[in-house]
């Protein structure tokens, strides 16, 4: 296969999914029988208000932000059971991934996904009332199971938000690596070079990272402006890391 026919995908199975024990199926309908794209990575992440809020950036501002952040970290399928808040995140490769797995996703409307592709994952999904503190109704929240990719631009900047390198095979890494030349460390949205309690190292030096992050940290460090946000360059490194109260 030429390497300009492998694309890549960022797949997450999300909460909902797991509620309601779909992650099966979402597996097989999406397997290399049935599609033809490969596992690249897979975590299980518990998906903190940082990662959640860089992964629906483009959304920042509509009404249904605030549910949609909520929906994403578990806390509206996991109320009561804070522990069981995870999504699968899942990294796709082979030729066409962005359009195959938004093809099989379907609509983003569950209602319109019935309607329309009946047997898509998202006919599977629910409609939902969202109201503010007070029970006035703000409009409806779309509970439509699966995240996939929009696009391969989408796809790049949600594989290097949620992966970090190592947690892709080498010969299957599909974005520009380098090796760190400097120790960067992270707390309360400020990025330093030297360690003191409580700052959580991100990259030290001789780590692998994707290029862009690389750039981006020095930018951030020196100061200088930087295309990408801090947060959506140390957000995959601190998944899985705290317990948020
Ligand atoms: O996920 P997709 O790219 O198909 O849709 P989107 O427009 O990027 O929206 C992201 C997610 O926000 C959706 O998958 C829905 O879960 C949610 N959403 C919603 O709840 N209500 C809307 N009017 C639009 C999106
Ligand atoms: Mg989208």
């Amino acid at each position: 296969m030429n390497a300009q026919d492998i694309e890549q995908s960022l797949v997450l199975i999300k909460p909902d999914a797991l509620k309601n024990s779909l992650t099966g199926y979402v597996l097989s309908t999406l397997s290399e029988f049935h599609t033809g794209l490969r596992f690249a990575g897979a975590k299980i992440v518990h998906v903190s208000p940082m990662l959640a809020s860089e992964h629906y950036a483009e959304h920042r501002g509509k009404f249904f932000f605030p549910s949609l952040i909520d929906y994403i970290q578990g806390r509206l399928h996991y109320a009561e059971e804070p522990w069981k808040r995870r999504v699968i995140a899942i990294v796709y490769q082979g030729p066409n991934a962005v359009g195959k797995l938004r093809a099989l996703s379907g609509p983003t409307d569950p209602h319109k996904a019935r309607k329309e592709q009946p047997g898509c994952i998202r006919s599977l999904g629910t409609v939902e009332t969202i109201r503010d503190r007070d029970g006035k109704v703000l409009g409806e929240r779309m509970d439509n199971l699966i995240h996939a990719s929009a696009d391969a631009e989408a796809a790049e900047r949600e594989i290097k938000l949620w992966f970090r390198p190592s947690d892709i095979p080498p010969a299957m890494h599909p974005y520009p690596t380098e090796t760190s030349t400097s120790h960067y460390y992270y707390k309360d949205g400020k990025l330093c070079d030297t360690f003191a309690l409580g700052r959580i190292c991100v990259l030290a030096t001789g780590d692998l990272g994707w290029a862009s992050d690389l750039k981006a940290l020095a930018q951030h460090l020196r100061g200088d402006p930087a295309g990408t946000s801090l947060e959506s360059v140390v957000a995959k490194y601190l998944i899985n890391e705290h317990q948020e109260p």
